[in-house]
């Protein structure tokens, strides 16, 4: 049965007691973690979120509920602080000591859980989604929610002190084109008629640049219908910030100050949440080099020739080498034939790999070919300097040697080579990349590194839509250089837009926008649109743009990537609380679900196929 709290006052979270109470009387309160009964005295570890107590009754005279409680109960408990009889845990802050309890009180009595609520536990995950309350009871995920609050509250503290104004923008919004596709919401009052969730607020933002509010930021919901990833969720939350009468080194320069103050607040806070101690040296580290160094730059086409990726992972080397020019006339077709249709051979050498089982290439090749790859050609260099390489008999001895020197073979190393498009190329030279680095034991999970990817193409060309495609956005200013090339060679056109890139992952991005109509107007066509469709879309935007528009530019961090990668998960499932599956779904609510036939009506819609 349970029972009321009146008359009890909490006086502090059970992480909270300290042998400078011994002797005092406390009233806690909190959850069952766990009960065992020793001979007639009750162990009990009572659990909040700021860790476990022990209580114990003594032998005589305790209320003999204490023998059979349930676990994950919530209880209530005054009791005496003292050293602890028996022996000391030194895993828990409060290790040292226990209480003896005078008074229970059974808040709540809980069945027994689906399952055991403890770190480490090998549950499948559907089941602990469908139970997420009880899963956030586990002091790991618990806290790296409350690293996520804390965060959430450094970025606050030091956006307002450089005088961001905190604006909410609505969440019902027009539908936009460009991006991924769209959540739509009916409207019964206008039947046929939808809102659109935002995928970000950037209009929004950019109509509060031409308000005057000069700094904008928001912790902003976003929502995007795409296939999700580990790093992808439909809804997720982006620190999104706008600036006015500022250009690209404006925004690098206050976001690398943001980022210097997080990693500078974030150590002590991840020791107080128990978040790896390694990982919290290493941001504390990463701290250090960002104040002193600042974050260094990259341009997309060096991230591209380098890592293949303009999300470079920096923490290991293993760069990309060009040999187009060592290949281009020796025997072999596959590599001759990517050049003459305007391709490359590039290459990866996976030092001290030269005795890698041909199987094991083979799966490299595999990686390769999902990237688009026809195949993975290979030098294998062996110990006592023989060689052997999928393609030898197309080369001569001399064309051979160039091609290892340049690649800096040397004995034991194992060269790999990709001869397709550039994109091709990248893509599955990066992958190989990452899958050698990881097998290879080269990446530290406890490096921090941070790089600024500028000077990104405007514009990236769509096969399945024939067309260009904004590669950031519509209202992305060019680079003012290369503007005027934009009808000879759109492709050529840099951007001022710039991602900041963490380990591998991008945790952000932003431009400076278009403010001037012809550059805007010039934009738009190159992108296809009429000029009736561009004033459809988003002519609120463009007829603002007409009211005296200040220059602006602005940025977004996803912030489940940003918790994600600080607090060391895998997923960024594992830093949101309430978090949507694969397909998603969310398998605690059952949503989306089927509704009324009656609300469909009222919306005027009408089901023409169902799962
Ligand atoms: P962008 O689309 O690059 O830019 O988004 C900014 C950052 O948001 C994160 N992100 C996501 N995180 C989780 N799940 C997703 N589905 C997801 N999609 C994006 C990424 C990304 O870097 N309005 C612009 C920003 C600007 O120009 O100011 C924008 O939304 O970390
Ligand atoms: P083949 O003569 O077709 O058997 O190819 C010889 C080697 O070249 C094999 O190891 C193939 O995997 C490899 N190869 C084929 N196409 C490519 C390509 N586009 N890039 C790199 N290697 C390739």
């Amino acid at each position: 049965m349970a029972e009321s709290m009146q008359g009890l006052k909490r006086t502090m979270r059970c992480g909270e007691v300290s042998e400078e109470m011994i002797g005092k009387s406390v009233t806690l309160m909190g959850w069952v973690a766990k009960c065992r009964n020793k001979g007639g005295i009750v162990f009990v570890d009572l659990r909040d979120r700021t860790g476990i107590i022990q209580i114990v009754t003594e032998s005589e005279g305790a209320d003999e509920r204490w023998g059979s409680l349930k676990s994950e109960s919530a209880i209530a408990v005054v009791g005496t602080v003292q050293k602890r009889g028996g022996a000391v845990n030194p895993n828990l802050k409060t290790g040292t000591i226990e209480v003896v309890p005078e008074t229970l009180r059974i808040l709540s009595t809980s069945e027994t859980p689906p399952f055991l609520i403890q770190d480490g536990i090998d549950t499948r995950e559907d089941l602990r989604l469908k139970y997420r309350y009880l899963d956030l009871r586990r002091p790991e995920l618990m806290h790296r929610i409350m690293f996520r609050s804390r965060v959430v509250q450094m970025i606050r503290d030091f956006l307002s002190s450089e005088g961001f104004l905190d604006i909410e923008t609505p969440s019902l919004i027009g539908s936009t084109p460009e991006g991924a596709r769209d959540y739509l919401v009916p409207s019964r009052v206008h039947p046929g008629c939808f809102y659109a969730l935002p995928q970000s607020p950037q209009l929004l933002k950019q109509l509060l640049m031409c308000s005057g509010f000069d700094r904008y930021y928001q912790i902003a919901r976003c929502f995007r219908d795409e296939d999700l990833r580990a790093d992808r969720q439909p809804e997720f939350t982006q620190v999104d910030m706008e600036l006015s009468f500022v250009d690209q080194d404006d925004v690098i320069d206050v976001n690398t100050r943001l980022l210097a103050y997080l990693l500078e607040k974030m150590p002590p806070v991840m020791r107080e949440l128990e978040i790896d101690e390694a990982l919290a040296a290493g941001v504390e580290q990463a701290g250090r080099e960002v104040r002193e160094n600042g974050i260094p730059r990259m341009t997309w086409k060096e991230a591209m020739d380098r890592y293949g990726s303009d999300k470079p992972d920096l923490r290991f080397g293993m760069e990309i080498v060009d040999v187009s020019e060592v290949v281009k006339s020796c025997g072999f077709g596959v590599f001759t034939g990517a050049i003459e249709n305007g391709g490359m051979v590039r290459g990866l050498n996976a030092k001290g790999q030269g005795e890698m089982p041909r199987k094991r290439i083979d799966k490299l090749t595999e990686t390769a070919k999902t990237y688009g790859a026809k195949g993975l050609a290979y030098i294998a260099i062996h110990g006592d300097g023989s060689v052997k390489s999928s393609f030898s008999k197309f080369l001569t001895e001399e064309e051979l040697r160039a091609l290892i020197d340049a690649m800096g073979g040397e004995n034991g190393d194992l060269l790999l080579f990709a001869a397709d498009s550039f994109k091709v190329v990248s893509a599955s030279l990066c992958a190989l990349r990452l899958e050698l680095g990881e097998e290879m034991g080269l990446i530290d999970h406890n490096a921090f590194r941070f790089v600024w990817i500028v000077d990104f193409p405007l514009l990236e060309w769509s096969d399945e839509e024939n067309r260009f495609m904004a590669m950031h956005h519509p209202f992305t200013m060019p680079n003012e250089e290369d503007w005027k090339n934009i009808d000879t060679d759109p492709g050529s056109v840099r951007a001022q837009a710039y991602d900041i890139v963490l380990n591998g992952c991008e945790m952000g991005g932003g431009s400076v926008r278009i403010h001037m109509d012809d550059v805007q107007e010039k934009m738009l066509e190159v992108l296809g649109f009429t000029p009736e469709r561009a004033s459809e879309q988003f002519g609120f935007l463009l007829t603002a743009f007409k009211y005296g528009v200040p220059p602006h530019a602005g940025l977004a961090y996803g912030l489940d990537r940003m918790i994600m990668l600080f607090a060391g998960a895998d997923s960024i499932r594992d830093v949101i609380a309430f978090p949507k599956v694969k397909d998603a779904s969310d398998l605690m609510m059952s949503a989306p679900s089927k509704v009324d036939e009656k609300q469909l009506e009222e919306l005027c819609l009408a089901i023409t196929a169902e799962e």
